[in-house]
């Protein structure tokens, strides 16, 4: 895909090469990322960081990796206090921020709403969430912190097994990932969930249709058995109509370290998009695991930077600018990569 000043908006739109092409810049990132070095390739550009629905990672990443361009940030946080809330349509706010910014990112409550808004913006759109549907940003992080971790085993994507345990019915993040992942070859899912939250059955059908092997189980343990990578989701309270309905479902699948040991091979990959339910009902992925080395929730949450610098990069159209302005930081840095 031609990447200036395009929307992304779904994974849908890539093909493999695209993939390639952005882990590629990615990569790029890493002295700036790590404060080896600074650039201004996006000086005077601004970000429009349009969140109207609970948001740390996503936001604050893609707030930091314009910054860590140079560019300046303007963030929207709240339906509450934004013109959304006197009756506003996502026409005139994309009309009116896209005139105030140079690229935007949106996270909104409702199915295709970025791609509404991105119709009428003037300006590149990224889709950070739009309710239960796509979170194409996330999977590409997650996707080029599986190839890193894989790499490191001397393992690859193509042929790998993962499990994909929770929510699967309104997690977008995992109806993201497995669809990119639908770009390899062979690809074992082992979709664990309760009944009543199993993935939607058209991405199933696609990933079916597209060649690989999918597995849809209530049974956690025997779902670990032969994997390369584990992906644990909270359950999403938040698109219930009650908390008690949500209630029914918290705590059903845990990992912690005993069942790591006796279910899953050595070097099986653990991840978790964040946040992760720590109360005692949920505890999803248990602290038992925090000094696990095959523990990569943070290494992702570092890549998501590096991810989301490419795309600005990208769709703005200065990948190859970067290194002109680049120089050595000035302050102290060592100690946090
Ligand atoms: C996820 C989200 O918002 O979809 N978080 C994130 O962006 N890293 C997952 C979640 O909230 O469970």
């Amino acid at each position: 895909m031609d990447f200036r000043g395009a929307h992304i908006l779904s994974v849908k739109q890539f093909e493999r090469s695209d993939v390639d092409r952005i882990f590629e810049v990615a990569d790029t990132m890493i002295p700036y990322a790590r404060r080896e070095k600074i650039t201004k390739a996006l000086q005077g550009a601004i970000l429009g960081n349009m969140f109207f629905e609970p948001s740390t990672r996503t936001r604050v990443s893609f707030g930091c990796s314009f910054n860590l361009m140079g560019g300046q940030v303007r963030e929207t946080t709240d339906v509450k206090t934004s013109s959304i809330s006197k009756g506003e349509s996502l026409y005139d706010t994309a009309r009116v921020i896209s005139g105030y910014s140079d690229v935007i990112v949106m996270r909104h409550p409702q199915v295709g709403s970025v791609s509404e808004f991105a119709k009428a913006s003037r300006v590149p759109v990224i889709n950070g969430g739009d309710g239960p549907n796509e979170h194409p940003s996330q999977a590409l992080l997650d996707l080029y912190t599986i190839k890193k971790e894989l790499l490191s085993n001397n393992r690859q994507i193509d042929g790998m097994h993962i499990a994909v345990i929770g929510d699967l019915k309104h997690g977008r993040t995992v109806h993201s990932l497995s669809q990119v992942l639908s770009l390899y070859d062979n690809i074992t899912f082992k979709l664990i969930s309760p009944a009543e939250l199993k993935m939607p059955a058209e991405i199933v059908s696609e990933l079916k249709d597209a060649g690989h092997k999918v597995i849809e189980t209530e049974d956690m343990e025997a779902g670990l058995n032969d994997i390369d990578t584990v992906y644990l989701t909270r359950i999403q309270e938040e698109r219930f109509t009650t908390k008690l309905e949500a209630d029914i479902y918290r705590g059903r699948f845990r990992l912690n370290q005993s069942i790591y040991t006796r279910y899953c091979q050595p070097n099986t990959v653990i991840m978790h998009p964040l946040p992760r339910d720590s109360r005692e009902e949920a505890n999803e992925l248990d602290n038992d695991l925090n000094q696990h080395p095959s523990l990569a929730i943070f290494r992702q949450t570092d890549n998501g930077v590096l991810v989301r610098m490419a795309l600005f990069a990208l769709v703005l159209d200065v990948a190859e600018k970067v290194d002109d302005t680049a120089r050595d930081v000035g302050w102290y840095t060592q100690g946090r990569f």
